[in-house]
């Protein structure tokens, strides 16, 4: 079978109109059949082949075409049972396909295009109480945020495109539909390898994939084929786009890592527990959420550290940061991330008569003539406890100091100065006043 523009319209419209009952809602623009002129987009060799050039760039493994590896090597690479590569006849209406260890967790770069769009439609109009939580996530606005917009203009790379975007071809600029989506449904619920997967899974119902079942008796009945994971149940569901390399890095260790969340979260205490233990609470239905709490939530924010401060001299103050539900190293996520800790002598009038901060965070150095950054310290709290010493100086003798503990996210660190950083959002994490 190949996945013509018009094969694509027929199996998902079938979809749509067998599962759900309902048509599409999308632009309007009708060809002679009646379905709308956006779902006869084909979806080409030369975009699958794309869609795994940009994985496999994020990942630094070897490029598709010469030399490099071909279609069949990508399916025997992941392992996919050819049960699973040939549109799952058996994975129909209420089939569950157990392939424990199998199944191919999400990834960047999945170039499936407005296909993707409207399966994901389809999830949401079944799982309506899902849909609601992840359209106010971090995931369904991952290309349309403000700061990722903003960085993104300053480097407009098809590697950027390949998460923030991922059903969008990496390297062509995405439709506002198919990067309205952001991270869907079917980017973390629907794998496989190739870019014709999910029209082809549509023809006979998506199988979906999910976690092991840990309720009481037996799960629920789907419409669809579910495929149960125990990886899925754990980090390996978001390894593939919450850890990567600068764009330029090969090889290499955590020093050439742009994000190390993955790593982090396998050195800390929380190590044994999945990143959705947090990330996706059980709401009141005992269903997990999809709204994926994390930056923007401050009681969440600070509920990473417990923090305390002490004065050691008439001039200087220890702040202590010790992990509480902290599942990787706070900050963890993009680069610029960072706490501020900072102490002032507090005079008349609140007037502040001596000060110091710094900056918790992974501190980088550029590679000039290159793209991206290298690591050379990070000084985060990861594990243990961090002890801060802040010198206020001489205004500080026989004056109350202050001090407090922020959570920053950077817009753009600007110059080698730490405090000329430009800062998109600040949470208080801790403060307090220490009479002299
Ligand atoms: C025709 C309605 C319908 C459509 C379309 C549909 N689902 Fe479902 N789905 C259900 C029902 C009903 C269940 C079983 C009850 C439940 O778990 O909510 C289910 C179960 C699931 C489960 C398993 C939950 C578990 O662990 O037991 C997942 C995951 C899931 N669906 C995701 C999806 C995704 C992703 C899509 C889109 C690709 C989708 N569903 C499309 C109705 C639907
Ligand atoms: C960023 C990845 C991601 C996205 C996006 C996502 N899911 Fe999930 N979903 C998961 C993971 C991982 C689990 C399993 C969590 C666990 O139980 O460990 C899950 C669980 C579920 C479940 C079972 C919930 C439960 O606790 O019984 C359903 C149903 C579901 N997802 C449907 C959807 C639908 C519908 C959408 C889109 C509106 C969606 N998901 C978007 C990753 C995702
Ligand atoms: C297909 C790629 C992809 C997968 C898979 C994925 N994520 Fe994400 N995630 C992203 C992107 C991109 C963002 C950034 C969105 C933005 O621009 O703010 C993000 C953002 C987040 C955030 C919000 C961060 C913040 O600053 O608040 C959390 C929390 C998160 N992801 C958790 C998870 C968890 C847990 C999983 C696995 C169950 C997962 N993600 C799987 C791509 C992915
Ligand atoms: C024990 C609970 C816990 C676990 C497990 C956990 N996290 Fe977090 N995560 C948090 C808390 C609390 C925050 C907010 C404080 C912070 O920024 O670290 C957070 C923040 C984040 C952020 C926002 C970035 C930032 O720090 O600004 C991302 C992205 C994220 N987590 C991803 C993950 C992923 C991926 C995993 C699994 C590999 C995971 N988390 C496991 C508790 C947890
Ligand atoms: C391999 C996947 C991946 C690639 C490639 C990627 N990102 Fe991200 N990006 C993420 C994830 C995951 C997060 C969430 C972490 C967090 O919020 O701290 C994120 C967060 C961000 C944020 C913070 C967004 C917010 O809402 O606060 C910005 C800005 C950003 N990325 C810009 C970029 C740019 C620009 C590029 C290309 C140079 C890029 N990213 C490439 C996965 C990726």
């Amino acid at each position: 079978m190949r996945y013509t523009g018009q094969a694509l319209a027929v199996v998902v419209g079938a979809f749509l109109a067998g599962a759900c009952g309902g048509g599409a809602a999308g632009p309007a623009g009708s060809p002679a059949d009646g379905s709308p002129a956006w779902m006869h987009r084909a979806i080409t060799p030369q975009m699958m082949r794309s869609n795994y050039d940009a994985w496999a760039y994020v990942h630094g493994v070897a490029p598709y075409g010469p030399g490099g590896v071909g279609n069949g090597a990508v399916a025997t690479r992941v392992g996919v049972p050819p049960a699973l590569q040939v549109g799952m006849p058996g994975a129909g209406i209420g089939t569950v396909v157990g392939v424990e260890g199998g199944a191919t967790m999400p990834t960047p770069a999945r170039a499936r295009l407005e296909a993707a769009v409207v399966v994901n439609l389809s999830c949401e109009r079944c799982h309506a109480d899902v849909a609601q939580e992840w359209r106010g996530s971090l995931h369904h606005a991952a290309n349309t945020e403000p700061a990722y917009r903003r960085a993104f203009a300053i480097e407009p790379l098809p590697f950027c495109r390949s998460c923030h975007a991922p059903e969008a071809v990496p390297t062509e600029v995405e439709s506002s539909l198919v990067g309205g989506l952001g991270v869907g449904c079917v980017t973390c619920h629907v794998t496989g390898d190739g870019a014709g997967e999910l029209a082809r899974n549509a023809a006979f119902g998506v199988a979906v994939l999910a976690a092991p079942w840990r309720g009481a008796g037996k799960p629920p009945d789907a419409p669809h084929g579910v495929v149960r994971e125990a990886r899925f149940g754990g980090a390996e569901a978001c390894a593939g786009c919450h850890e990567f390399a600068f764009p330029t890095a090969r090889g290499g260790g955590v020093e050439s890592l742009m994000q190390s969340t993955i790593t982090e979260h396998r050195a800390s205490a929380a190590a044994g527990q999945s990143c959705a233990s947090c990330h996706m609470p059980a709401g009141k239905t005992g269903r997990r959420s999809h709204g994926f709490v994390g930056s923007r939530d401050e009681a969440f924010v600070r509920s990473a550290v417990t923090v305390t401060a002490r004065r050691m001299s008439a001039t200087r103050v220890a702040v202590t940061l010790t992990p509480a539900n902290s599942g990787h190293a706070f900050p963890t996520g993009d680069l610029f991330r960072r706490l501020s800790v900072s102490a002032e002598a507090l005079g008349p009038d609140e007037m502040v008569m001596g000060e110091q901060e710094r900056f918790l965070t992974r501190h980088f150095v550029l590679r000039p003539g290159q793209i991206g950054r290298r690591l050379v310290a990070d000084d985060r709290v990861h594990g243990e406890a961090v002890v801060v010493e802040l010198e206020v100086g001489p205004g500080g003798v026989g004056r109350t100091i202050g001090w407090q503990v922020a959570y920053q996210r950077v817009a753009h660190p600007n110059g080698v100065d730490e405090r000329t950083a430009t800062i998109e959002g600040e949470v208080r994490v801790a403060s307090g006043r220490l009479p002299p």
